[in-house]
């Protein structure tokens, strides 16, 4: 078994590693004066079950032309099998046409991975789920939940007085699922997305008045909605605010938000890298470790 990492999360790929009580993969990138990428690896992948770990975080295209680049050339390096590891996969934010002559990004990147030579994909968390569906080979999707559970279980008194909030309609599920795992009640807020960083909360269904609420949502990429949901939520009278998400993007002006915000804490999974020096900006931040379950 042979794990690389492309350059989006180092860090994970070397905590998978670590897991796995393997060396990380010795390859290089190098981008050229024209901006073109070349990958290279530094070992022999023959015959070879490969790993490669990549997420789909910014910069977004080059990530995406890094993994490709990388299932090619292990491809043609007679690697047995390749797997793409993708613990972010960013463009399952676009599955469907839902406006005329729009692109579908989440199945255009899925044809490029297929195309590429990528016999397996292992990712996490997918926005929308049915993004699975864009893939005709295996793909194994993996779940945060246990995770963002063990951590409100151990680091958070009475989580079974408290409620979990979905910040829109399509995290119900989800949500669902953890207040279950969490032995706790639900509630969830009808948003409505007025552009790609505007959204609007327009209520708040269910019972949230004098208890622990725990916000959990598949991303936070501007905190827009975050902070939207931390408001209503305060206006209907919780107490204690705790914030879960498997993608912590944090782009655009989401740390000041965050920092502004009443909340306890912003947990987010590493399944994208969060720098040492927003850690530093955002003190509310912490980082699960998904490591052991993509190992
Ligand atoms: C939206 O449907 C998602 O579940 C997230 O709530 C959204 O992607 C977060 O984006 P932002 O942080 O920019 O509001």
């Amino acid at each position: 078994l042979l794990v690389f990492s492309g350059q989006s999360n180092t860090r994970l790929a070397s905590a998978i590693c670590a897991n796995l009580g393997i060396p990380l993969g010795r390859s290089e990138t190098l981008k050229f004066s024209n901006d073109n990428l070349m990958v290279r690896y530094k070992e022999s992948l023959r015959e070879g079950d490969v790993f490669i770990v990549q997420s789909l975080s910014a910069p977004v295209s080059d990530s995406i032309m890094e993994l490709l680049l990388m299932i090619d050339a292990a491809k043609s390096a007679s690697a047995g099998r390749v797997t793409a590891v993708i613990p972010y996969y960013s463009y399952a934010r676009s599955d469907k046409k839902d406006e005329a002559r729009i692109s579908i990004g989440g199945r255009l990147v899925a044809d490029l991975i297929e195309a590429a030579g990528a016999d397996r994909v292992l990712t996490m968390t997918l926005h929308s789920p049915q993004v699975h569906g864009f893939f005709k080979i295996p793909v194994d999707h993996l779940s945060a939940e246990v995770v963002i559970a063990n951590h409100l279980i151990t680091h958070v008194d009475g989580v079974e007085e408290g409620v979990v909030l979905a910040p829109d309609a399509g995290d119900i599920k989800r949500a669902s699922a953890l207040a279950r795992r969490l032995n706790c009640n639900l509630a969830f807020i009808d948003k409505r997305r007025v552009s790609d960083t505007r959204v609007e909360a327009r209520s708040l269904i269910g019972d949230v008045a004098g208890r622990k609420v725990f916000i959990v949502d598949d991303e936070i990429s501007t905190a827009g909605s975050l902070v939207q949901a931390v408001n209503i939520a305060k206006e209907s009278g919780a107490g204690e605010v705790y914030v879960a998400t498997t993608h912590g993007v944090y782009v655009g002006p989401a740390l000041e938000r965050i920092n502004s915000l009443d909340v306890v804490e912003v947990a987010s999974c590493n399944t994208v890298d969060v720098s040492d020096e927003k850690r530093q900006e955002c003190p509310k931040l912490s980082v699960l470790d998904v490591a052991p379950l993509f190992a």
